[in-house]
């Protein structure tokens, strides 16, 4: 299933939108999908919330227990035992279990594939709420049914309050600035840091929450260093450099220090970099909630088995739980695919990850007819598909 990526929002233009909004200010948008209908009823929702590989959350809050966390599997009677109002069920990664959820987050492809982390859908009865609080990344909250009401507060960062008493981090200090009322197919568009708290106004009332990825400067750091010294052996340490004079025992001299900054540049290339990015951000976040409708393990395809579905010319499309991304320099092109690498001809890379539906003899012609193995390795993982129809 393929859905083209969005090229207005509301009253505004992608293009609009990214110039004086994107990861900048909040912003309304009604109507974006004007005829909208969620893909899913609360009782589908809490349908998923029971199964043991999805990941689901439910945050209740009273005047005596404020701000409540349970996390799931749920089972059934957990849900009858729920008051009328004021809760809220959230159901994580979505789009890699309803191909309709799927489909909803290809529409948000005019920002890059590798940015886009998964849509978490809520529903909540009159009242319910998760709190004013912030998000370190940007949202997309798209009004799925029934009716929402959102307050945007002030910027929020790491030092902000929150209350005790929780595990979730509610701010202690909210500062309502903008209120809209979220009907479906209206979209809040939330920037990283800013305040919000939404409160549903029905019992109707479900959101998709389209999310993108952010990893933390500390978390890029660490990874990306992991991995290079990985690679490194014992032997190789610090050395002296040859220009040094070493008049004053005591100093570490500035020599010194961009003694070291050569020795870390050394190991960041710009090829290292954009490979480790690749098989960083293309790492699926829920694994254990991936491919659970595939079962059977069929025996790996053969290049017999490629001619042969060649001369029938399927349509192939990205799993709904594949990530895929590609790096080309004046060298070489890599494809990254749920955390791994391969190299791979430009013209495969570029059509399997800025399509996601192809013909498979399309795809053979990109790869020169000479890149079978991939292909195969590729549908024997179940990140590309057959469309059975
Ligand atoms: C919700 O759907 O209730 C919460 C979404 C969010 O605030 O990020
Ligand atoms: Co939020």
């Amino acid at each position: 299933m393929y859905t083209s990526p969005l090229n207005q929002l509301g009253p505004l233009t992608v293009a609009e939108f990214l110039r004086s909004y994107w990861q900048q200010r909040a912003v309304y948008l009604p109507q974006v999908l004007p005829d909208f209908t969620s893909p899913l009823t609360a009782e589908e929702l809490a349908g998923l919330a029971l199964e043991e590989d999805i990941e689901s959350r439910l945050i209740t809050h009273t005047a005596a227990a404020p701000w409540q966390l349970e996390n799931g599997p749920f089972d059934e009677e957990r849900f009858h035992s729920l008051p009328e109002s004021d809760w809220t069920l959230l159901v994580q990664a979505v789009d890699q279990l309803v191909p309709e959820v799927h489909a909803l987050l290809q529409q948000f492809r005019f920002l890059p594939s590798w940015r886009l982390d998964d849509v978490m859908v809520s529903y909540a009865p009159t009242g319910g709420s998760v709190g004013p609080h912030f998000d370190y990344y940007d949202v997309f909250l798209l009004q799925g049914a029934g009716t929402r009401e959102w307050k945007i507060g002030q910027a929020c960062d790491s030092f902000s309050d929150t209350l005790d008493g929780t595990p979730l981090k509610i701010l202690k200090n909210f500062e309502p600035q903008q209120t809209f009322i979220c009907k479906p197919g209206d979209i809040l568009y939330i920037p990283p840091g800013v305040a919000h708290w939404g409160t549903a106004q029905d019992n109707e009332c479900i959101t998709y929450s389209i999310g993108f990825r952010a990893p933390s400067v500390a978390d890029i750091l660490c990874d990306f260093s992991q991995e290079v010294a990985s690679t490194l052996t014992n032997d190789q340490r610090y050395r002296d450099s040859q220009s040094e004079n070493f008049f004053k025992p005591g100093e570490i001299s500035t020599a010194t220090v961009q003694h070291l900054r050569d020795i870390i540049n050394e190991q960041l290339t710009d090829e290292s970099l954009a490979r480790w990015f690749g098989r960083y951000m293309s790492q699926p976040k829920y694994p254990e909630q991936q491919h659970i409708e595939h079962t059977g393990d069929a025996s790996p395809l053969s290049n017999n088995d490629l001619v042969e579905l060649l001369a029938q010319d399927p349509v192939v499309y990205q799993a709904q739980d594949a990530r895929f991304s590609y790096h080309q320099n004046s060298q070489s092109c890599y494809l990254f695919v749920n955390g791994e690498e391969f190299t791979c001809p430009p013209t495969l890379a570029e059509t399997l990850c800025n399509q996601t539906s192809f013909q498979l003899t399309a795809l053979d012609a990109a790869g020169d007819n000479n890149q079978r193995e991939l292909l195969c390795h590729l549908l024997d993982q179940g990140w590309l598909e057959l469309d059975e129809d």
